[in-house]
């Protein structure tokens, strides 16, 4: 997308990230510092091992939460308009009003529990799949809304994929894997299922690893190299979204390293919307995030300024690891 605008600056300096904590590691689940951060008698430094922590009282600022919602000035993937979502009498969805811009990388972060599961879901109407979901407000694909009556899911998901937590190959061989979509869309000319295995193989930096066992299961593949073969399944029909619920939080740093290196490159071509809980791997890989937070938008921005300069003390209580 050449659409003159310029493009977020790569994050530089996560100034508000601390040392450890949340998403210091590959993967890790943000823990709440266990009492008041004191200056450290053990700690030979002296130095504090996090800023003094300046809990924010979540229930009290429900109350008066005004989110700050950045107005993106790019050519939008999907735009969001107050969706509210029930799972049963639960709400767990207020309000989002949100825009995906196109070719970029967008990071839902926020505690368990707090909807980025269920909001990435209503993307492409995985929730559909729920009992007694409801959901107003809309969701607009190039204009239209996916949840109007006439929407084709099928096609829908066609055109928004999905890479989920554990990577989920088929009990099939890693060509079968990615030719599947392709398969199930009645492509079964052999030699156009081959190059697009190949290059979608490629796409994701695992051809050289499996060039010569294509036809060997991909349950033998490492937990990293099927998480690749499950992007690659889901880059194999062209989606123009594809949509990752917590891609590495099973992978290894040097598997993680990878998706994420990955996620880099596709954005070139795809849409990606990832879900962490891992702050370091939301700084590094994406453009704009939005914290959530009890099932609403708190914050959301390019990411740089969500990692350096937020506008709500609860985004930045949250991100240097005082909740959650
Ligand atoms: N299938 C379901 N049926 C009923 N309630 C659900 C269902 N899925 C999620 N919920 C509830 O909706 C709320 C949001 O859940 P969701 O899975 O979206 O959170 P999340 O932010 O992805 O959490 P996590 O970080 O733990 O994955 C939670 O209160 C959860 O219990
Ligand atoms: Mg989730």
């Amino acid at each position: 997308m050449e659409s003159g605008v310029q493009s977020p600056e790569k994050v530089k300096p996560k100034t508000l990230l601390p040392k450890f904590g949340p998403g210091a590691g590959a993967g890790e689940i943000p823990k709440k510092p266990e009492g008041p951060i004191e200056p450290s008698m053990s700690d030979p430094s002296g130095e504090r091992a996090a800023p003094p922590r300046r809990v924010s009282n979540p229930s009290e600022l429900a109350k008066g939460l005004v989110p700050s919602i950045i107005d993106i000035d790019e050519p939008a993937a999907l735009d969001v308009q107050g969706l509210d979502l029930w799972y049963g009498t639960m709400q767990a969805l207020h309000q989002i009003t949100l825009v995906i811009p196109e070719h970029r990388v967008t990071a839902f972060i926020g505690p368990s529990g707090c909807g980025k599961s269920t909001l990435l879901r209503s993307f492409n109407r995985m929730n559909d799949l729920v009992d007694n979901v409801r959901i107003t407000g809309s969701v607009l694909l190039d204009g239209k809304n996916v949840f109007d009556p006439d929407i084709d899911v099928n096609m829908l998901r066609r055109r928004i994929g999905m890479v989920f937590q554990k990577s989920n190959p088929f009990p099939k061989s890693i060509f079968e894997n990615v030719a599947y979509g392709l398969q199930v869309e009645g492509r079964t000319r052999k030699s156009e299922l081959h190059d697009i295995v190949v290059r979608s193989l490629q796409r994701v930096g695992l051809w050289d690893e499996v060039k010569d066992r294509l036809d060997r299961s991909a349950l033998d593949l490492s937990g990293g190299q099927q998480q690749r073969l499950c992007i690659a399944r889901a880059i194999a029909v062209e989606p123009e979204i594809v949509l990752m619920d917590e891609p590495c939080s099973a992978l290894d740093p040097i598997a993680t390293s990878k998706v994420e290196e990955l996620i880099e490159e596709l954005k070139h071509d795809f849409t990606i919307v990832i879900v962490t809980h891992n702050m370091q791997q939301a700084a590094r890989v994406s453009d704009y995030t939005a914290f959530l937070w009890l099932g609403r938008v708190v914050e959301y921005d390019q990411t740089q300024t969500i990692f350096t300069n937020p506008s709500q003390q609860l985004t930045e209580d949250y991100i240097t690891g005082r909740f959650g």
